[in-house]
């Protein structure tokens, strides 16, 4: 996928993607698990899978993950993290939320993490109906963003650094009520028993995280900074120095999860 045409918002974040934003930790694994059943002979797709934050441990719990992103890079460091963790069950395919048809075959378990907003999101819905076993399901997962959603003052600094250097920043707003809330749009979609499960955890972080996790946002790839990266990081160390505290941010990842009806 090119890089310049802008659609690939991921481009260049890859490597930093892949070592810097955290996982969903296992009790949202463990979650999805009991859930829907999961055992050996489920198929999970991960849909907008990038580094396989999501593919790598489910595939632990099931049979076969299909893990599918459009971003080529992304699904080479999955490959990697699975390698790592010694799961041979996932298949990496190239492709999309236009791409969801039947040659996929079916699934228990649709997962989307931080992917869901990137997509046509009726018609994906649609389509992941169709796909899903009856009594399997779908589920989406975020991690609350905390660039411009955390309330930490040490998070205000980095976003104004940032700021400084890059223009047409999404606004830090804090933590967002959405008007148009997913678990009400999976339902309208033939979801039953929709849930929303929240799994709350203090995560720490260093300078180096801190730097690693900004440049792995789409709005701040490396490209974006262009030759500015290198000044902004040094100043981004600087600064987060002299603030000599610990980098704690209130973590919450969030599932959206729904069934599809018995035959
Ligand atoms: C923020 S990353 C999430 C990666 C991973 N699922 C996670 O939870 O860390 C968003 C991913 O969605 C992918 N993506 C963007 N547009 C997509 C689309 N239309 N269909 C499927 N995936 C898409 C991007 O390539 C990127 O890898």
């Amino acid at each position: 996928m090119s890089s310049d045409d802008g659609s690939n918002p991921f481009a260049s974040t890859e490597a930093y993607y892949a070592s810097y934003r955290p996982g969903y930790g296992a009790a949202a694994i463990r979650y999805l698990d009991d859930r829907f059943d999961l055992d050996g002979s489920s198929r999970v797709l991960d849909l907008g899978c990038g580094t396989g934050q999501i593919a790598v441990p489910l595939a632990a719990h099931v049979g076969e993950v299909v893990g599918m992103d459009p971003n080529e890079e992304m699904l080479r460091r999955a490959r990697r993290r699975a390698d790592a963790a010694r799961r041979e069950n996932v298949e990496w395919i190239v492709g999309s939320d236009a791409d969801l048809d039947g040659d996929l075959g079916t699934f228990r378990l649709v997962t989307m993490g931080r992917s869901f907003h990137w997509m046509d999101q009726e018609r994906t819905l649609e389509r992941i109906h169709r796909l899903t076993e009856p009594e399997g399901g779908v589920a989406i997962c975020n991690d609350a963003e905390w660039f411009t959603r955390g309330t930490k003052a040490w998070q205000d600094d980095v976003y104004a650094l940032a700021n400084e250097h890059v223009g047409n920043l999404p606004a830090r707003t804090g933590p967002v009520e959405y008007d148009d809330p997913w678990d009400e749009l999976i339902e309208g979609f033939g979801f039953t028993d929709v849930e929303v499960a929240v799994f709350e955890s203090e995560r720490e972080w260093d300078v180096e995280s801190v730097v690693g996790y900004v440049l792995s946002l789409s709005y701040c790839s490396p490209a974006t900074f262009g030759e500015a990266k290198s000044t902004f990081e040094d100043d981004l160390r600087t600064r987060l120095d002299e603030r000599a505290e610990r980098f704690v941010q209130d973590a919450e990842v969030t599932v959206i999860a729904g069934r599809k009806e018995p035959l």
